[in-house]
């Protein structure tokens, strides 16, 4: 039958080649398709130094100025975007079926929230360093009384829904309430400061649905990833959004630790740099002659990194070198973190990146770190003015053992 050469039509492979392309390159997903249909710019890459930099085009939709950012490795997991609200004035009124995180990064304002058929929002106010969550699919609108520009940075799990639903209709104008996550509650907003043990992993959580000052609150020890190590994740707002906060002292660094992507760290505090590598590369990278492919970010307050910016596991590794301690969020999206990714349920989880390779784990203990990255670490810190907390112990074997903390198990 004779066909039309406009149209594609199939051919069968003969004996000696296989079906299609081979060669192909990736469709965009609906949640890619409708960030370009925005209007905005769409930022890619491992990091950004500082977003307060990021290029921003007006936004119809939203009313202010903004941009995509979707970091390396992050794509399909969860999104992010940067938002101004213009000095005396208000973004549009919002409601949408997905999560969202908001990081206050630079000025003040107020966010009113209100749930179908409430009769008055509630309103509470913000400044640089708030982090809150809205609720899923409430009614919201930022506002900005003061006469400087606000910027807003959102993790969301739109790309989620987007890819799922694939109808933006839905996804904005769903009427459902879910009352069990928001329902007016008087002091739903009100900061809440108890620390309790979190239900999967047994770390430090609270549970609030507002932080007024991410940059400077209180933060119990940890003691995993360096030692003084300090550590608290926030469950917010009924969230599968998960994240956390957490800060290396002064003039000391993480251990590297791998594991797949997710994972967007965000400076809160300090200023530093994250070097990250498959693992292909080895413990020993520029040992093994291929520190040229190990990736780095630089950053600063309002700065990021993907800590997996590709398939597979990464190691990864941070570094304060400021006066002022690195203090990080890190945020995930919803079910992403290696605890809380969809398994059996009951089967055992070992917190792996808290324990060293060689006992089974994903952590390099700091005497079996390449040497290239202490030197460098102490070279930066003397130009900065700061000095280096590393105990000479922790890179010698048999003393690091001494002075670790112990294992659970
Ligand atoms: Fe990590």
């Amino acid at each position: 039958m004779p066909h039309d050469e406009n149209q594609s039509h199939w051919h069968e492979p003969g004996k000696d080649q296989k079906a299609g392309f081979g060669k192909f390159g990736r469709p965009a997903m609906p949640y890619d398709t409708f960030m370009e249909a925005e209007g905005i710019p769409v930022y890619r890459d491992i990091g950004i130094q500082r977003v307060q930099d990021v290029p921003l085009k007006s936004w119809a939709r939203l009313g202010g100025r903004g941009s995509y950012i979707q970091l390396y490795g992050t794509e399909g997991l969860w999104g992010m975007y940067v938002v101004e609200v213009p000095p005396g004035g208000a973004l549009n009124i919002e409601r949408h079926v997905y999560e969202k995180m908001v990081l206050v990064i630079e000025g003040r304002g107020s966010t009113d929230v209100w749930q179908e058929g409430q009769v008055k929002p509630q309103t509470f106010e913000w400044q640089r360093g708030s982090m809150f969550a809205v609720p899923l699919n409430a009614f919201h609108r930022f506002v900005n009384a003061t006469n400087s520009p606000a910027l807003l940075l959102c993790g969301t799990t739109a790309p989620n829904m987007f890819n799922l639903v694939d109808n933006p209709h839905f996804i904005f104008n769903c009427p459902y309430n879910f009352a069990e996550r928001y329902a007016g509650t008087e002091d739903y907003f009100r900061p809440k400061d108890d620390i309790a043990p979190d239900p999967v992993r047994g770390l430090a959580m609270k549970r609030t649905n507002f932080i007024p000052d991410v940059i400077n609150c209180e933060l119990p020890l940890d003691n995993r990833r360096s030692p003084g190590y300090r550590r608290i994740e926030p469950h917010m707002a009924g969230n599968r959004f998960y994240q956390w906060v957490g800060q290396h002292e002064t003039g000391r660094y993480s251990k590297a630790h791998k594991h797949a992507s997710a994972a967007v760290l965000i400076c809160l505090k300090g200023k530093g740099y994250t070097y990250t590598w498959p693992e292909a590369l080895g413990m020993r990278p520029w040992e093994n002659g291929k520190g040229d492919l190990v990736k780095r970010q630089d950053y600063e307050f309002g700065g990021m990194v993907s800590a997996a910016p590709m398939t597979g596991d990464w190691f990864h590794q941070h570094f304060g070198v400021s006066k002022d301690p690195l203090r990080l969020t890190a945020w995930f999206g919803a079910n992403n973190s290696r605890a809380r990714k969809p398994g059996v349920p009951g089967e055992a989880i070992m917190d792996l990146g808290a324990i060293d390779m060689k006992k089974g784990g994903d952590a390099i203990p700091y005497h079996e770190e390449d040497p290239h990255l202490r030197m460098e670490f102490e070279q930066t810190l003397a130009k900065e003015g700061a000095q280096t907390r590393m105990d000479p112990r922790w890179y010698d074997e048999k003393t690091a053992a001494e002075d670790q903390p112990k294992d659970l198990f």
